[in-house]
């Protein structure tokens, strides 16, 4: 659907826009000057900025607010636009002669397959699936929860989706049935989509078991479940009645076109862990979304229509849903899907490969990747033997950053190493290195970057002060924030306004801690709420705690991110036991990481309890979590008056060290 008026006005404002990266142009233009001025004009003319960029992609009909902030803390963008987002990442690209060119790249090395899929293809197949969903009733807002591994068919079905306007929810093949049904119970699908089977180093992953004990816990009941079975393997027996052949089906489709949406309407729902143990389901924005994310292609990455990208993360969290889906198409990149590991698959030059093969230009992973890499080849041996001639920037982020890792990785990789820093919430960066706009692509090690354009980031103490230069405090994002960033927590408002607005009015709080120097680097040290971060992702000690609780033998728990070399932080749990338990610590340490796994998820990496006699407990009965983590890393800890009984302290010390 293309309506010509929409088309000619989409034409007038980008033949208007002032340049590719949003600044005014000025008499000496070069790149370096570009960072400034449009952080400055991200601030004082956000309107012009962000409309100048939204003016770059197609809209089905114009909007008629650029900047909506009537309904504050949320901030509404491009108000009264419709657009569709599957269209401006595929459909356009094929009218405009990109067809032919891959878009998508599927390595994996679990199933020894890769696979060039170019743009013409991805979209046959996503507007045969889209029929397919449709057939089966799933229209505008509806939700369709994607359970899948690392393949092609897992974006297929998201981008179908924003296709008719539904609201797709993927969830991370790393979490067990209990924590699928959850988000299926929240969610309310009216289909599951997903797939045979998935590969684990030494383990496949069947996901219809796994869907279906969900599906036994879960009160909501899909209509249909979809199921992808991969080929070369048996097929997986179908439910008659529910579930549905995805070859059969797509054999027999009639394509759909694609359905305009509002701006604000949700394009996805994705979970992530808080303070509680329940998820928070962020709702992200389609117009903002597809407008933030296609202006950071260039402008934080620096790349160029045409050149091959690789997130290595996974479809699962926000990096994979932004970055190996939605941003490299929107802006014409090829994107690398990468079913593999750094490390195993088969051995630590799997990175290399990836990069030299497909002649990726930028590279986006985890400092844990890296570290996994470094540990097995320290000095890249086995990586050396691949030219990796257009590699030209590595941007790492999940996780601060050690700065040895960055050291090595720039040793290695012979490139700038950029970190970088954001969460699920915002869906795009927060601090980076933009080198499009001319950022130092040397910083100093630690930072994290400086303000992306349309992040204001302050640091505020508990009084609402702001800090001096290089002082510790809360990071905060000076409202409004820009498009792209959630515009609510999914059916629970409350929780939105109450999370993360109510602490600093005015401001988003981030619940990350860390300070700026006088140059505007962020520095960020540490969550401020009760969330670890593993490898990369982020975990609730809230949920962990609850898991643990779950055994008969457990009366009371506190899990905390113990230190480690690989993944940055493990979770440990400091079990109390119920009087009168007679089994031996060691089974029932292993009964309880046996729990874990079964309600959280192999994800969680949970392979460490200790059993302590008492918890430190403050007099209005919290447990002093930080305080505990600090003491199980072996770090100066301070006890606070508040405490009923500082000697559990000592007592715990000593348990820690017995168990080290
Ligand atoms: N489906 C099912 N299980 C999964 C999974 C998936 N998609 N992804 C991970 N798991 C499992 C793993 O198999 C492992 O299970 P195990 O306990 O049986 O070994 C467990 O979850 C923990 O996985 P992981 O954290 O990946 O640890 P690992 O020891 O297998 O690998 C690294 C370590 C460093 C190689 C790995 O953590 C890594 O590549 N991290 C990068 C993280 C990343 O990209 N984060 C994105 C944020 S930007
Ligand atoms: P997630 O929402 O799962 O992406 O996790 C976001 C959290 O990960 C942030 O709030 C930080 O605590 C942490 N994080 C992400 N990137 C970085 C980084 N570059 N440096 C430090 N912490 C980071």
């Amino acid at each position: 659907m293309r309506p010509p008026l929409a088309l000619l006005w989409w034409r007038r404002r980008l033949g208007q826009s002032r340049g590719l990266l949003g600044a005014r142009p000025s008499s000496s233009s070069s790149s370096s000057a570009l960072y400034e001025p449009t952080f400055r004009r991200s601030v004082h003319d956000p309107e012009s900025l962000w409309g100048e960029a939204a003016g770059r992609l197609r809209w089905f009909k114009p909007w008629s607010v650029t900047l909506d902030g009537s309904k504050p803390p949320a901030t509404g963008w491009f108000v009264g636009g419709e657009l569709n987002i599957c269209y401006n990442a595929l459909d356009r690209h094929v009218e405009t002669g990109r067809g032919d060119q891959a878009a998508v790249i599927h390595d994996s090395p679990v199933t020894g397959t890769k696979e060039v899929i170019s743009y013409k293809e991805v979209h046959r197949q996503v507007s045969k699936l889209a029929g397919v969903l449709a057939k089966h009733g799933v229209k505008k807002g509806d939700r369709v929860v994607i359970y899948m591994p690392m393949i092609p068919q897992a974006m297929y079905t998201m981008l179908a989706c924003a296709r008719l306007g539904a609201v797709h929810s993927l969830i991370f093949g790393g979490f067990a049935s209990k924590e699928l049904s959850v988000r299926i119970d929240h969610a309310k699908p009216k289909i599951v989509v997903t797939a045979s089977f998935g590969i684990e180093p030494g383990r496949k992953v069947e996901y219809k078991p796994l869907v279906e004990k969900a599906l036994e816990m879960s009160q909501h009941r899909p209509e249909k479940l979809l199921i992808y079975s991969r080929p070369n393997m048996e097929a997986v027996p179908l439910a008659p009645g529910r579930d549905l052949d995805w070859h059969e089906e797509i054999t027999k489709a009639r394509p759909h076109d694609c359905v305009p949406v509002p701006s604000e309407h949700p394009l996805y729902i994705l979970y992530t862990s808080g303070t509680t143990g329940t998820p928070k389901g962020v709702v992200r924005p389609t117009g903002g979304y597809a407008v933030m994310l296609n202006w950071t292609m260039p402008a934080v990455y620096g790349l160029q229509p045409g050149e091959v990208w690789w997130a290595a993360s996974d479809l699962g969290w926000v990096v994979g849903h932004s970055y190996i889906c939605y941003a490299p198409l929107l802006h014409g990149n090829t994107t690398v899907l990468y079913e593999g590991k750094p490390v195993g698959t088969p051995d630590a030059s799997a990175y290399f490969r990836v990069l030299s093969e497909h002649g990726v230009s930028a590279m986006f992973t985890a400092p844990t990747a890296l570290r996994a890499i470094r540990q097995q080849d320290p000095e890249a041996d086995l990586g050396k033997r691949y030219s990796l001639t257009r590699f030209r920037t590595l941007f790492v982020a999940g996780e601060r950053c050690d700065v040895e890792t960055l050291e090595w990785s720039k040793k290695i990789f012979k490139i700038p190493v950029l970190d970088h820093w954001w969460q699920t919430e915002t869906g795009s960066p927060i601090t980076a290195s933009c080198v499009g706009l001319g950022n130092s692509t040397n910083p100093p090690a630690g930072q994290a970057g400086k303000s992306v354009p349309g992040y204001n980031v302050m640091i505020l103490d508990n009084n609402m002060e702001h800090v001096k230069p290089k002082t510790l405090g809360n990071i905060v994002v000076k409202l409004p924030l820009p498009p792209g960033a959630f515009s609510s927590l999914w059916e629970n408002e409350e929780a939105f306004k109450n999370l993360y607005f109510q602490k600093f009015p005015g401001y988003y709080d981030t619940m990350d801690a860390g300070y700026m120097d006088e140059d505007g680097y962020l520095y960020v040290l540490s969550r401020v709420d009760d969330v670890i971060n593993v490898a990369g992702h982020r975990l609730s000690t809230g949920a962990l705690e609850e898991a643990v609780l779950l055994h008969y033998a457990v009366a009371d728990c506190a899990v905390v991110g113990l230190e480690d070399p690989l993944k940055g932080h493990v979770p440990l749990a400091l079990c109390v036991l119920r009087n009168g338990v007679n089994v031996g610590e060691e089974k029932l340490a292993e009964e309880i990481v046996r729990l874990v796994r079964e309600q959280i998820g192999p994800v969680a990496a949970f392979r460490k309890a200790v059993f302590v006699k008492q918890l430190p407990k403050t007099r209005s009965g919290k447990i002093p979590r930080s305080t505990l983590s600090a003491l199980v890393n072996g770090k100066p800890y301070q006890i606070t008056s508040t405490i009923e009984d500082p000697d559990v302290f000592l007592h715990i010390e000593e348990v820690v060290k017995q168990n080290a």
